[in-house]
């Protein structure tokens, strides 16, 4: 019988716990142990693992974060905590392990693969910025959460004839802002991989006001240089808008939905496949969704390449925003 365990790790996302029910149900259908670690890699160099049964998971589909608990583990970025990992895991006699997060943690997950540990990385992060997956876990969920402010926000706003700014999570990457922007209809979107002068994203508030809209829309990626404080300060020391202006931060909010369909499906096809590539010994990858279907991409491959926005979209959103 084979002994596996499953750690999520970095920021939680939608659809966490539907990824770890699937990894315990279908580890358990094969005959194997699962063991989960609570809190990440920092739980992982502590040994706070425990046996998963099928009740465990009972009734976590459906639920945003995630049940064994996560973190971002300093220990774990030196080799003394890489090295311990790999000792607790050798002691409980694991023979694969399992890491369902983002950036940081498939980095995490390549460190311990070169340590020659077998590991197999779920890509999970509302930032989508992780090489190796079109779209990850909780990419979907935390966009509806953003699109859905974003509807109350236009409601509101266009009783007073106000411009909303909504800056949204991801870090240094522009996907959640410039698909929120795309998808909320947004006069403006302003992302980090495109320098943006305020005075443009000025005139383009004065546009819509003078064309006779109701109220004006811009979002921001929470990494770009303009956010949304400095773009309220800006213009608080400028000419006027025409509408006077608000602005709100998505911050973590978007974190923590209640997971889609779509994340849900998706988690659950992850989980299974990620048990799969165990099963076929196949380690050292993440397993992601591309052009449709479930793919396997190496680790090292993964951790050494930069995701990139498909800039033509944001040129669309100045399209729309006639
Ligand atoms: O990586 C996910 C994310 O939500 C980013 O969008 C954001 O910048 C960061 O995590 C926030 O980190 P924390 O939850 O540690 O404050």
């Amino acid at each position: 019988m084979k002994r596996i365990a499953v750690l999520t790790s970095g920021g939680d996302a939608p659809g966490m716990n539907a990824a770890i029910r699937s990894v315990v149900r279908t580890g358990l259908d094969k005959g194997w142990e699962v063991f989960g670690v609570r809190q990440g890699y920092a739980g992982l160099i502590a040994d706070n693992l425990m046996p998963l049964g099928a009740r465990d998971v009972s009734n976590i589909i459906q639920s945003g974060g995630t049940i064994l608990g996560s973190s971002r583990a300093p220990a774990f970025e030196t080799a003394e905590g890489r090295w311990e990992a790999v000792r607790v895991l050798n002691r409980r006699q694991v023979e694969a392990l399992i890491v369902i997060g983002g950036n940081g943690s498939q980095a995490g997950a390549n460190a311990l693969s070169e340590l020659e540990f077998p590991v197999v990385g779920v890509a999970s992060t509302i930032d989508n910025d992780l090489y190796g997956s079109e779209i990850c876990i909780g990419v979907d969920t935390a966009l509806n959460i953003a699109l859905e402010a974003i509807d109350r926000l236009k409601v509101t706003a266009s009783s007073h004839q106000r411009a909303f700014i909504v800056e949204t999570m991801g870090r240094d990457f522009g996907y959640l802002g410039l698909m929120t922007g795309i998808a909320g209809g947004a006069e403006y979107v302003i992302i980090p991989e495109v320098e943006t002068h305020p005075d443009t994203v000025a005139e383009e508030i004065r546009n819509a006001y003078r064309r006779g809209k109701a109220l004006a829309l811009v979002v921001v990626a929470e990494g770009a240089y303009w956010n949304a404080e400095r773009l309220v300060n800006y213009f608080k020391e400028h000419d006027s808008l025409g509408f006077s202006v608000r602005a709100t931060i998505l911050g973590h909010v978007q974190r923590g939905g209640a997971p889609t369909y779509f994340d849900r499906l998706l988690a659950t096809r992850l989980g299974a496949s990620a048990v799969q590539e165990i099963g076929d010994i196949h380690y050292g990858v993440l397993v992601g969704l591309n052009g449709g279907q479930i793919s396997s991409t190496p680790l090292a491959e993964v951790v050494k390449t930069k995701k990139t926005l498909d800039l033509r979209l944001l040129e669309l959103s100045k399209i729309l925003a006639k």
